[in-house]
C-alpha cells in the first residue's frame, strides 16, 4: 500500500472512511439531497437532516441498497464530496483505496465498487477489494489466518451477512435482506396499525434504539409524535417495548434462521471451533438489547457482541492497510477488459 491510503465501507445507512496512519476520519449517513434532478444541495449527515422534510423538488436518497451500489452517479458525487472534505482529493499524490464488499453478491456488483473509484476524478493509485466478512473479523480483533474456524454475523441496515472463515478465506457466506431498516419499517407499520399514527423513518429508528429488545423481559415506553391517520392532525402517543417486540421479533428470528442454515452447512471440524469460541456479532444492529441472550437461547452457542460493532468493517480495513502480514487478504481486481 502507498503511504497515502484510504479504507472505505460503503454501508447502506452509513459510509465510514479510514485513513492509513490516522484511523476513522469520516462516519456519515450515506445519503444525498439533490434539487431539480441535478444539483447536489447536501451530502451525508446534512442531507439526512433534510430526509422526510424536503419539498417535492428536492430528492433525498440512499445510493447503496442491500449492500450494493444501486445509484452509481449519486454514490460518485458523495464519494467525491467526502474525499474532498477529508482532504483526500488533493491532487498532489495518488492514494490507494481498499474497499469492503459483501461476499454473496454477483461479480458485476463487486466490480461496481472498483469501477466507482476508478472512474472518479480522485487521484487513484491501487484499488483493492476485501471481502466484508474478512474485514469484519479482522476489525473484531480475530486472528483469521489460522486454521481455526470463525463464525461472524454482521447485522447492518439493509443486510445481514452470516459467514464462516478459516485460514484467511471464506468457507461459507450468506447475505440476507434483513437488517435495521426492516425493523424500522415494522415499527412504522405497527404504530400505524395499532395507534392510527403515521410516523417517519427517523422516529421509527429512534423508537427502535430506545425500545427494541430481543426478549420480552424489559418493560418501557416512550412518547411518540406523528400524524393521526384519521384526523390528519399532529398527535402524540405512548408506544411500549412490548408493541415494538411484537413488530420486530419475526425479523430477529429470520436472522437466527440464517445463522442456523449456515451452521448446518458448516464442516464439522469448523463447527467444533465455533462451539469453543462462539459466534461474533457485528454491525450497528448488534446493539439491540438482549440480542445475545435470544441468540444464545436459540443456538446454545456463546454469543460475542463486538464492541464498537458498527465500525468493525472499517477498522478491519484499517488494520489490513497498516499490517503487511495481512496484505494477502486484499485482492486487486483487474480493470474490465472490453469485449467487442
Ligand atoms: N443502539 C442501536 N440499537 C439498535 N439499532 C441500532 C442502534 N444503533 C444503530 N442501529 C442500527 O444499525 C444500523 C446501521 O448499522 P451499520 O452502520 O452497521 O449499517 P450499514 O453498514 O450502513 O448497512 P449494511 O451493512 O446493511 O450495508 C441502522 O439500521 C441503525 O438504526
Ligand atoms: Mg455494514
Amino acid at each position: 500500500m502507498a503511504s497515502k491510503a484510504f479504507g472505505i465501507d460503503f454501508g447502506t445507512s452509513t459510509i465510514k472512511i479510514y485513513k492509513k496512519g490516522q484511523g476513522i476520519v469520516l462516519d456519515e449517513r450515506n445519503i444525498i439531497a439533490i434539487s431539480n434532478r441535478k444539483n447536489v444541495i447536501a451530502s451525508g449527515n446534512d442531507a439526512f437532516e433534510m430526509y422526510e422534510k424536503a419539498p417535492a423538488n428536492i430528492e433525498v436518497s440512499y445510493p447503496v441498497r442491500n449492500g450494493v451500489i444501486a445509484d452509481v452517479a449519486n454514490m460518485l458525487s458523495l464519494l467525491t464530496h467526502f474525499m474532498h472534505r477529508i482532504g483526500g482529493s488533493k491532487r498532489l499524490s495518488a492514494a490507494d483505496y481498499i474497499v469492503a464488499t459483501p461476499t454473496d453478491i454477483t461479480e458485476v456488483e463487486r466490480r461496481s465498487f472498483y469501477d466507482l473509484i476508478a472512474s472518479s476524478n480522485l487521484k487513484v493509485g491501487k484499488i483493492k477489494i476485501v471481502e466484508k466478512p474478512i474485514a469484519d473479523a479482522v476489525g473484531a480483533g480475530l486472528d483469521i489466518m489460522t486454521a481455526r474456524g470463525v463464525m461472524i454475523v454482521d447485522i447492518g441496515a439493509d443486510t445481514t451477512e452470516v459467514s464462516i472463515l478459516s485460514l484467511g478465506g471464506i468457507v461459507l457466506s450468506k447475505l440476507i435482506p434483513v437488517g435495521g431498516n426492516r425493523l424500522d419499517d415494522a415499527i412504522k407499520n405497527m404504530v400505524k396499525r395499532k395507534y392510527n399514527l403515521y410516523i417517519g423513518d427517523k422516529t421509527a429508528e429512534n423508537i427502535k434504539k430506545k425500545l427494541a429488545c430481543a426478549l420480552t423481559t424489559v418493560e418501557a415506553s416512550i412518547k411518540v409524535y406523528g400524524r393521526d391517520v384519521v384526523t390528519g392532525l399532529p398527535t402524540e402517543m405512548e408506544v411500549s417495548s412490548s408493541d415494538v417486540y411484537d413488530a420486530i421479533s419475526e425479523y430477529m428470528f429470520a436472522i437466527i434462521d440464517a445463522i442456523k442454515i449456515i451452521l448446518e452447512r458448516t464442516p464439522p471440524e469448523i463447527s467444533s471451533d465455533i462451539i469453543d469460541s462462539g459466534i461474533y456479532i457485528t454491525g450497528g444492529s448488534a446493539k439491540i438489547f438482549a440480542l445475545d441472550q435470544l441468540m444464545h437461547k436459540e443456538t446454545d452457542l456463546k454469543i460475542n457482541i463486538c464492541p464498537d460493532s458498527a465500525n468493525t468493517v472499517v477498522n478491519g480495513l484499517g488494520r489490513i492497510m497498516e499490517d503487511h502480514k495481512l496484505d494477502s487478504l486484499a485482492d486487486a481486481l483487474r480493470p474490465k477488459t472490453l469485449v467487442n
